[in-house]
């Protein structure tokens, strides 16, 4: 069994940095599962569709080109906010969702354990994660900090539009009929409003590394 540890969040909370420095940490596979919602998203507008009508959203899902995950494209948040619709639609989840179980089940490399974000990983994808971290901060500070990271993308955006943006977004994400933004029971609560990247990763690292070492350990004893 693969150790997971799951990341959720709404947007712009940090969580894909985060994730990212944990798996780097514990020397684990990671995926950004919004990269996939982002991917399906990017595939419909290009081909000129509607990412809120099932069909076009099905074929954008069938037509994620993984290799461009790096893609800057899929950070704009028309993007995201296609992306947001496309993930409200039940047959582009169960077709993702294939995809996001089968990466935990054998992660790339074959470690031991994998990192993924995204908004419903402790929830529905990895509901038995070994450690599940929720990752929130104020409104204004998660829009000062993707106004940045837009801005080393060179996209120059209004920071009262980011803000009116990512609400929408969070509001959209928290109150879909199907696996909505939720804190799973058992997740711990981080909130990064007032810590820096360091501060944060040095907090994830203490709620998680407790429950890793102990499944490591679990898996050599076994
Ligand atoms: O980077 P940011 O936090 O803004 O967004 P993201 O993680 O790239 O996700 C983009 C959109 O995909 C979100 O607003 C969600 O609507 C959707 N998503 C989802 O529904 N479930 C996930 N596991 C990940 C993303």
């Amino acid at each position: 069994m693969t150790i997971i540890i799951a990341v959720d969040g709404p947007a712009a909370s940090g969580k894909g940095t985060l994730a990212r420095r944990l798996a780097r940490h514990f020397n684990f596979a990671h995926l950004d599962s919004g990269v996939l919602y982002r991917l399906t998203a990017l595939s419909v507008l290009e081909a000129g569709g509607n990412p809120a009508i099932e069909a076009d959203a099905m074929r954008g899902a069938r037509g994620i080109d993984l290799s461009r995950a790096g893609d800057p494209a899929i950070r704009t948040d028309l993007v995201g906010m296609a992306a947001s619709k496309v993930s409200a639609i039940p047959a582009v989840r169960a077709a993702l969702h294939d995809f996001q179980t089968g990466f935990l089940a054998h992660p790339p490399g074959d470690g031991p354990g994998a990192v993924m974000d995204g908004r419903d990983i402790g929830t529905v994808i990895a509901p038995h994660a070994t450690a599940k971290l929720f990752i929130d901060a104020a409104p204004e500070v998660r829009a000062r900090r993707r106004w940045l990271e837009l801005k080393g993308l060179g996209i120059e955006k209004d920071l009262e539009t980011l803000l009116g943006e990512i609400q929408a977004r969070d509001h959209a994400d928290r109150t879909r009929a199907i696996s909505p933004l939720a804190k799973a029971p058992d997740a711990d609560l981080l909130d990064t409003s007032n810590l820096d990247i360091d501060a944060a990763f040095a907090a994830a690292l203490a709620l998680v590394e407790p429950k890793v070492s102990g499944a490591l350990k679990d898996r050599h004893r076994g």
